[in-house]
């Protein structure tokens, strides 16, 4: 097995040789470009190969979007976004989950007590609130994501309404902190964040421990995570060791000032006051082009162009493409498979009959009337970006 230190130093090896290059577009249209992101380079992580490195210290791997072609999302090409250090041991006999706080019987429970529980499956989209961070100007600080913090996959385990009711909560209890076993380097706060109690009874949300039909991989929380599905990926805390009811929402850095978005819109580049400002909480409607690649060289004639598309606790409605700049949208068609908290896969057969310089734009819209924006919505911590996806592609 790979230690850390020997992972550590293998992927800051690579990054070393990661290119600051840019996409070099050097037509002119009338649409804005995406700010090109440096391009980061794929790197052989230890079972998650081909994944883009975006940071090296907390392990981050992001999905190279051609690996959007697949409805659920293979493991080893499932993003990773790692606030601190994962585990180094995790001993599944010895793992326990502590169940306490505004409860009438706090409890402790091992995987074996789990697995006697009901299991339910829940196939989620799990997206980073940082996705697409990468694309804002002003540039805001943070880990400078692409399209690719965003991933799907079949999750499952015991639900978590099943724990908390064996438990019993007490009137009195409203909010549902996590907290992960994650090395905490030095002086920085633990990742702890909580979830409101109707959220957290929400017979959608687990306690996974499993994902694909297989025992979460360290990466992604074994032996077992909050499954908070359709909401920000944060608020599903990997490595679960503690499970406690509150009165309050949890008082510290990651829900506040962590994971927060301005009450009004804001000037880009404007500071906003905290009070002004509430925790994140489900997904935005997006769609993402996975083909063809930004840059590619087409041929006249038949070109498919697709991708994916999600809209957190709705569903979506609609993916139209535009091909002339968004003059008009065509469209698209949505793949077969589909489940409430999952991405749609769709596809659009473009017929171009003139060579030249094309932006291609994708625009969902969900089921409450929710329309993929032209621009984001600007914001101090760069979250939720959603704005309508684009490549541009030369036909010849
Ligand atoms: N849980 C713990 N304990 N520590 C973390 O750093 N990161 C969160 C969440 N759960 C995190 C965590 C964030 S910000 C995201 S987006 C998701 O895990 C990512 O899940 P994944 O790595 O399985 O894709």
């Amino acid at each position: 097995m790979t230690s850390r230190r020997e992972f550590l130093e293998r992927i800051s090896a690579a990054a070393l040789f990661t290119a600051g290059t840019a996409r070099a577009l050097s037509w002119a249209l009338p649409v804005p470009a995406l700010p090109a992101l440096p391009q980061s380079q794929a790197v052989p992580v230890p079972g998650e190969d081909g994944m883009l490195l975006r940071s090296y210290r907390f392990v981050d791997l992001e999905t190279p979007v051609e690996d959007f072609n697949s409805w659920l999302t293979p493991v080893p090409h499932f993003f990773v976004r790692n606030h601190m250090h994962e585990p180094v041991e995790l001993d599944a006999h010895e793992w326990r989950l502590s169940v306490g706080g505004e409860v009438e019987k706090p409890l402790t429970l091992g995987l074996s007590d789990l697995a006697k529980l009901e299991t339910h499956e829940v196939v989620n989209t799990l997206e980073c609130a940082g996705n697409g961070r990468g694309f804002y100007r002003p540039q805001v600080p943070g880990v400078q994501w692409g399209r690719g913090a965003v991933s799907t996959a079949r999750f499952s385990g015991p639900r978590m309404r099943d724990v908390l009711d064996r438990a019993g909560v007490k009137s009195s209890g409203k909010h549902v902190m996590f907290r992960g076993l994650d090395e905490v380097p030095g002086k920085v706060p633990p990742f702890i964040r909580s979830i409101p109690i109707e959220k957290a009874l929400d017979g959608d949300t687990l306690i996974a421990t499993h994902m694909n039909g297989r025992p979460l991989t360290k990466h992604h929380g074994f032996p077992a995570r909050a499954l908070t599905p359709g909401w920000v990926g944060s608020a599903s805390c990997k490595w679960l060791t503690e499970i406690k009811v509150l009165e309050t929402e949890f008082a510290g850095t990651f829900m506040n000032p962590g994971y927060r978005f301005p009450n009004q819109p804001v000037k880009p580049g404007e500071a906003v006051k905290a009070e002004d400002t509430h925790p994140l909480t489900a997904l935005n409607v997006k769609s993402v082009i996975s083909g063809p690649g930004d840059g590619s060289n087409l041929k006249i004639g038949k070109v498919r162009v697709h991708g994916a598309a999600w809209a957190g606790e709705a569903d979506i409605a609609k993916v139209e493409i535009s091909t002339d700049k968004g003059a008009t949208w065509n469209p698209t068609k949505l793949g077969h498979e589909q489940e409430h908290y999952a991405w749609r896969l769709w596809s659009y057969d473009w017929n171009p009959t003139q060579s030249g310089e094309y932006a291609l734009m994708s625009r969902a819209t969900d089921t409450r009337d929710r329309v993929q924006p032209m621009t984001a919505e600007w914001n101090p911590s760069g979250y939720l970006y959603n704005a309508v996806d684009q490549v541009r592609v030369h036909v010849s």
